[in-house]
């Protein structure tokens, strides 16, 4: 039997659907969120919030919503408009549609409870690669919350922390040589294979809340032919890591030293992101650690008090033709961040 409360609950909970449908059928993937970015700003401005648009570059833009005149505000919550690879069904539907809707519903269901200047919701660009979206907030917008809440999908937890990266890449160069006499040559594919075997016996720093450091070999290039002596070689090296970031330079090139080849190899880190920490003690939320990398990368310098990182889905299917999510979630995550904006406004 649907009771009124049921029947009342229904309508919004249609429209919720509809936007939620109407994001994941729109491509959306890194540099091509103008449309997705188009459709919400109307959304938003048509519930009657104050839509700035952030020109990210030509065609680019992250979208910030507030009540009334007042674009600094004591709470904010992010997500991001952008995924991961290419339009497949449901790509998205998780990663980070499902949260860019909660978010919005529960943003829209507290507005008359709201004062101006006290909560703004930001949808941002580029999150999957690079993170141009943040980036520009980080150095353009000078405000200062008091609470970011993250969206991603947490299975409906809360996010006590998650990893940070370090990438690199492995260059050595050897000498070619007839594969019939290796002595006259230098083989990069023999010093890159010894250089990794090493690196697969260390034990990375580790953490009591985060767990271990992991060290993935994503890619490995080298040589020319079966029977030449490869002259040189290359891999790149991604590191999820929970725990002392600047020990692993030093790490790696004892690696390296071991092969007694360390004039032949370079190693070159980039993009070098520590670990991030959340707030998790909210009464009614469980915890959970999670491995991959958020928004949060990209507000590492600005002081924020409170960082909540909460969301539907689970990260396990998101970036996958089989990414889903389930209505049940997307209306319990609606709720979960009323609360945590409740939360928020009462620290
Ligand atoms: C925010 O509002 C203030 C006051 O109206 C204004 O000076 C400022 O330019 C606005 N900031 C942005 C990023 O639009
Ligand atoms: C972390 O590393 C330790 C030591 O190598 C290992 O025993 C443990 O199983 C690892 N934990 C996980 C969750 O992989
Ligand atoms: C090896 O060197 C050649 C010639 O400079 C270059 O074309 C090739 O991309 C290099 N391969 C690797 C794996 O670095």
């Amino acid at each position: 039997m649907t009771t009124p409360e049921v029947q009342q609950a229904i309508k919004p909970c249609t429209i919720l659907f509809q936007l939620h449908r109407t994001l994941v059928e729109i491509p959306s993937v890194t540099l091509y969120e103008l449309e997705v970015g188009q459709v919400l700003e109307a959304h938003l401005t048509s519930r009657g919030l104050t839509v700035d648009r952030q020109q990210v570059s030509e065609d680019r833009f992250n979208l910030l919503a507030y009540k009334g005149a007042v674009n600094e505000t004591r709470v904010l919550l992010v997500s991001h408009i952008d995924t991961d690879g290419y339009q497949i069904y449901g790509r998205g539907s998780v990663d980070d549609k499902a949260s860019v809707v909660a978010q919005t519903f529960a943003f829209l269901e507290l507005l008359d409870t709201l004062g101006e200047g006290s909560v703004s919701i930001l949808f941002d660009v580029g999150e999957e690669a690079g993170g141009a979206g943040i980036n520009y907030i980080e150095a353009n917008i000078d405000y200062h919350w008091d609470t970011v809440i993250f969206g991603e999908p947490t299975e409906l937890k809360l996010g006590v922390g998650h990893k940070g990266v370090y990438g690199g890449s492995l260059k050595v160069n050897g000498l070619a040589a007839h594969s019939g006499y290796p002595e006259l040559g230098i083989d990069a594919n023999g010093i890159l294979i010894d250089i990794l075997s090493n690196l697969r016996g260390i034990e990375w720093p580790s953490d009591e809340l985060l767990g271990n450091t992991t060290l993935n070999v994503g890619v490995i290039e080298g040589g020319a032919a079966a029977n030449v002596i490869s002259a040189n070689s290359s891999a790149q090296l991604l590191f999820r890591v929970t725990n002392g970031i600047d020990l692993i330079d030093a790490l790696v090139q004892d690696a390296i030293d071991r092969t007694g080849h360390s004039d032949r190899v370079e190693f070159t880190g980039t993009h070098k992101l520590p670990p991030v920490y959340f707030d998790y003690d909210v009464e009614g939320f469980e915890s959970i650690v999670l491995a991959y990398g958020t928004d949060a990368f990209g507000l590492a310098k600005k002081q924020i008090p409170h960082k909540l990182l909460y969301g539907p889905g689970t990260i396990h299917v998101a970036h996958s033709a089989t990414e889903h999510i389930s209505t049940d979630d997307l209306l319990e995550a609606v709720q979960g961040y009323k609360s945590l904006i409740k939360w928020a406004l009462e620290q």
